[in-house]
């Protein structure tokens, strides 16, 4: 591919990106607005997890047997609008889990009487599509099986869903989750990694949460999806210096032309931080290995993601990811599959929202 293909499809992606970040629905604003969803004594009980147990497949299989249809149904028909909801899906999936286990905290709206994860992760730009589409799902479900279904297992739902819409693996999602009681706004500082992470640091944070190397890679791989805003990259295209302290043009480690190409595209990025650039230049919509190979050319958007490339523990699994798609599907599928699990909350741990955005008993968390 020549450097003026590589020029132009950069110019493409950050027109298509601008006129998605205008047209984007703000995130929650206050949860207590507007009429709750379940009309007062249409609650069913949810079944409890058998002692607080492992969770299964067929969760719902009597409750509500159509739960994983209709939420296909409304977050395809929401994809399919909106090209970026999977991404926009899958990151805050990834958040969720994350910060306090996937309890579908981070879909708690701040309010007037407590601040939420949320609050935080308006920093971290998580997108309204994705927060549209679960409470879609959610308006779906409650009109069928009041009161049945978490908000955390449509989230890891939909997720599946949508990366086996956009061509990823279809991988096994245990539910019976349940909905958290708190929500913390300082956690998502702690907990999740920044884009200038070193890769030991990568190593370190999710080996605290008891993932491996290799399932840091694997996971890593969701960037095939996606954009992010120029501010998570611009040290490496303005005013770099390498390790010694010499100046460079931009971060010796990205290829020329795509380094100079995203200069030009963000170079109004601090008047206009909604700029952003695909994380996958090549096949941005599509879930592929492509993530991979494109670091191997010096095409990794992120420090973090170009890092991987570079460091000797996880420069062998990028070049296994980039060789063998059928390895990376494998692998990441088993990896979001142990992340779908991570911290899950049941019996008397959570409950069911009646909405995402929520507690059930009122404002303030308990
Ligand atoms: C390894 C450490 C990771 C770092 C440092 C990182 C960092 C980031 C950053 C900075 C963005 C751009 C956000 C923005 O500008 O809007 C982003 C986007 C994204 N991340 Fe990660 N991430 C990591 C791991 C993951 C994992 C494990 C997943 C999912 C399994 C994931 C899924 C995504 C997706 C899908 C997007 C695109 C979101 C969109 O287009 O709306 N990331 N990530
Ligand atoms: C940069 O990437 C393009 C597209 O893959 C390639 O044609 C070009 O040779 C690369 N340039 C350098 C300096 O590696
Ligand atoms: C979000 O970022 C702004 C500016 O950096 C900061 O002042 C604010 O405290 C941050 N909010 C949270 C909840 O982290
Ligand atoms: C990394 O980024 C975070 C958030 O943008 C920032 O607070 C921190 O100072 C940065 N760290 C380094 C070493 O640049
Ligand atoms: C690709 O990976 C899969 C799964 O690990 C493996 O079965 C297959 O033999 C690999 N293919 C090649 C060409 O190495």
């Amino acid at each position: 591919m020549s450097a003026m293909r590589l020029s132009l499809l950069l110019l493409v992606a950050a027109a298509a990106l601008s006129a998605r970040a205008a047209a984007q629905m703000p995130p929650f604003q206050g949860g207590q607005q507007g009429p709750p969803v379940v009309p007062a004594g249409g609650q069913v009980q949810p079944q409890p997890v058998a002692g607080g147990g492992p969770l299964s497949p067929e969760f719902y299989s009597q409750s509500c047997p159509r739960t994983e249809r209709i939420i296909a149904e409304v977050v395809q028909s929401k994809q399919m609008a909106n090209p970026t909801t999977a991404a926009g899906v899958l990151r805050v999936f990834f958040h969720d889990c994350f910060v306090s286990g996937c309890d579908a905290s981070v879909l708690i709206a701040s309010n007037q009487f407590a601040k939420s994860e949320h609050d935080a992760e308006i920093n971290h730009s998580l997108p309204g599509d994705a927060f549209d589409a679960v409470v879609r799902a959610k308006l779906a479900l409650e009109l069928e099986c009041p009161g049945v279904v978490s908000c955390a297992d449509i989230l890891a739902l939909a997720s599946r869903v949508l990366v086996t819409m956009t061509g990823g693996p279809r991988y096994p999602v245990s539910l019976g989750r349940r909905d958290s009681l708190s929500s913390s706004p300082t956690a998502p500082d702690v907990e999740l990694p920044h884009a200038n992470y070193t890769v030991d640091r990568l190593i370190q944070m999710f080996g605290a949460k008891g993932f491996t190397v290799q399932e840091l890679v694997a996971l890593s791989g969701a960037h095939t999806l996606g954009f992010s805003h120029c501010k998570e990259f611009a040290d490496r295209l303005y005013n770099f210096r390498d390790k010694g302290g010499k100046p460079e043009d931009f971060d010796p480690s990205m290829n020329q032309s795509y380094a100079k190409g995203l200069q030009a595209v963000c170079k109004d990025y601090l008047k206009d931080p909604t700029i952003a650039a695909f994380n996958d230049i090549m096949t941005p919509g599509k879930f592929d290995n492509m993530y991979f190979v494109n670091l191997e050319r010096g095409l990794g958007l992120l420090s973090t993601d170009e890092e991987l490339f570079t460091d000797p523990r996880t420069k062998p699994l990028v070049q296994r990811y980039a060789a063998n798609s059928t390895a990376f599907f494998d692998d990441f599928g088993r990896a979001m599959e142990k992340l779908s699990l991570f911290g899950v909350k049941t019996g008397a741990d959570g409950e069911i929202r009646r909405r995402c955005d929520a507690y059930n008993n009122g404002p303030m968390p308990k």
